[in-house]
């Protein structure tokens, strides 16, 4: 990792260094999962940095569309070439200025999370002339798998509860501005394995087929979600899936049909899979200090930098390794941040080699949910600097700056 130790040293800690070539063999290895007829959305939250999204977008046939959430990430992959017809809107709580926005650049398919949205969407579609084409996002009632984040099965903000959706079937045809055209799902992340994850699609393929029936209708567009994985700040390979391919072709010809000559579009979606493994961040060593029998090392990144939601229990906690070989691991230490608060902890009582102030700590498996999930804003220190390599080339060096923008009053 001498790489990305002397990229340190040139431009600073804390940095990511992020790998297109990385990028595009995840790209590849799960284009080579799917059956050929299933498009792939990235999710942009998992990180929305301009090259990356070009990276996910290019690709000769098997490019990724965009799975997006907000203004921000609608400007950010607009910019990185993603067409309106490639995006899909999800979220429970699209305000009428987003809507607007997202119809006015040519966004067409909103994930639909209640019969309100449906509504609001409609209202903003009809105010521009246009018909959006809705999937409604279904909170299945039972789930088959296990992960380590779970969104469906519970009360929830997301989604239609399965078991009321016939319910409001009137309601969700006669919506004007609007054009109900199948349904989404997104049951889990980071599914623990590839059973797991087959059995949620299966699950989730035979759901979909209970509703298009229930509903008397035929989707032409359903989107079955992901929980494709990766280690996330561990050492470890990004798991390469051998099984899933056939497993959902079986799937989609008991459920549809008619997937394979494109009569319903079937999608899946991924963030950290596809961005994961080509991030490293390295944070630099500020002081070492021990407290009743317990050592800190201090860096000069923590949640600010990295994993800041964990502690809203969105993202499992961090765990923390060195990635150098061949150092012996001398010493057992917490590793925290700058941040004036104890919950700025990357790792706790972990094994460490010996380290002294101006050592760098390279902590691999992290480029999804780094910078975008994190308290940038947070006491005001700055961004960690983003440097983006194609294996030995270096290809740009960027750093996130926020300013403030006043609408009324004076800058003094
Ligand atoms: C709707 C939706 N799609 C995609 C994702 C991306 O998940 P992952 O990064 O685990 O692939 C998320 C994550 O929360 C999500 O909520």
């Amino acid at each position: 990792m001498t790489g990305h130790t002397d990229l340190a040293k040139r431009f600073g800690t804390p940095c990511y260094v992020y790998d297109l070539d990385r990028i595009a063999a995840a790209r590849g290895d799960l284009f080579d999962a799917l059956p050929e007829q299933v498009e792939l959305f990235y999710a942009a939250k998992a990180n929305p940095h301009p090259e990356l999204l070009r990276e996910l977008r290019s690709g000769r046939g098997r490019h990724c569309r965009a799975e997006i959430s907000s203004t921000g990430e609608l400007a950010a992959v607009l910019a990185a070439g993603y067409p309106g017809a490639d995006i899909l809107y999800t979220g429970p709580g699209k305000t009428d200025g987003e809507l607007t926005e997202a119809l006015a650049a040519g966004v067409r398919h909103f994930s639909v999370e209640s019969l309100g949205d449906l509504r609001n969407i409609g209202a903003a579609a009809t105010r521009l002339g246009v018909v959006a084409r809705c999937l409604l996002r279904v909170n299945s009632a039972g789930a088959s798998a296990t992960s380590s984040i779970r969104m469906t099965g519970v009360p929830s903000q997301f989604g239609f509860d399965s078991e009321t959706l016939p319910e409001v079937r009137e309601q969700l045809f006669d919506v004007p501005g609007t054009e109900v055209v199948g349904a989404h799902f997104f049951p889990l992340s980071n599914a623990k394995d590839e059973a797991s994850l087959i059995g949620e699609f299966r699950h989730t393929i035979g759901t979909a087929a209970r509703v298009q029936a229930e509903l008397g209708t035929r989707f032409r567009f359903v989107d079955i979600g992901g929980g494709f994985s990766v280690p996330y700040a561990v050492r470890g390979p990004r798991p390469v899936y051998r099984e899933l391919r056939a497993a959902l072709a079986e799937a989609l010809d008991e459920s549809f049909p008619g997937w394979r000559s494109g009569e319903v579009r079937i999608a899946v979606e991924s963030g950290r899979y596809l961005v994961g493994d080509s991030g490293t961040l390295v944070v630099g060593v500020v002081n070492l200090k021990e407290s009743r029998g317990r050592r800190f090392v201090i860096l000069d990144g923590g949640i600010n930098t990295f994993g800041g939601m964990s502690g809203l229990g969105r993202i499992m906690p961090v765990s923390v390794r060195l990635d150098e070989e061949g150092i012996p691991l001398a010493q057992i230490a917490s590793l925290v941040g700058p941040l004036c608060t104890p919950g700025d902890v990357l790792g706790r009582d972990i094994e460490l080699p010996a380290l002294a102030p101006g050592d760098v700590v390279s902590i691999p498996n992290a480029g999804a949910y780094g910078p975008t999930a994190s308290l940038l804003m947070f006491l005001g220190r700055p961004a960690p600097t983003e440097i983006l390599v194609r294996g030995e080339e270096l290809v740009s060096v960027s750093r996130i700056e926020h300013h403030r923008a006043y609408q009324l009053g004076e800058q003094l």
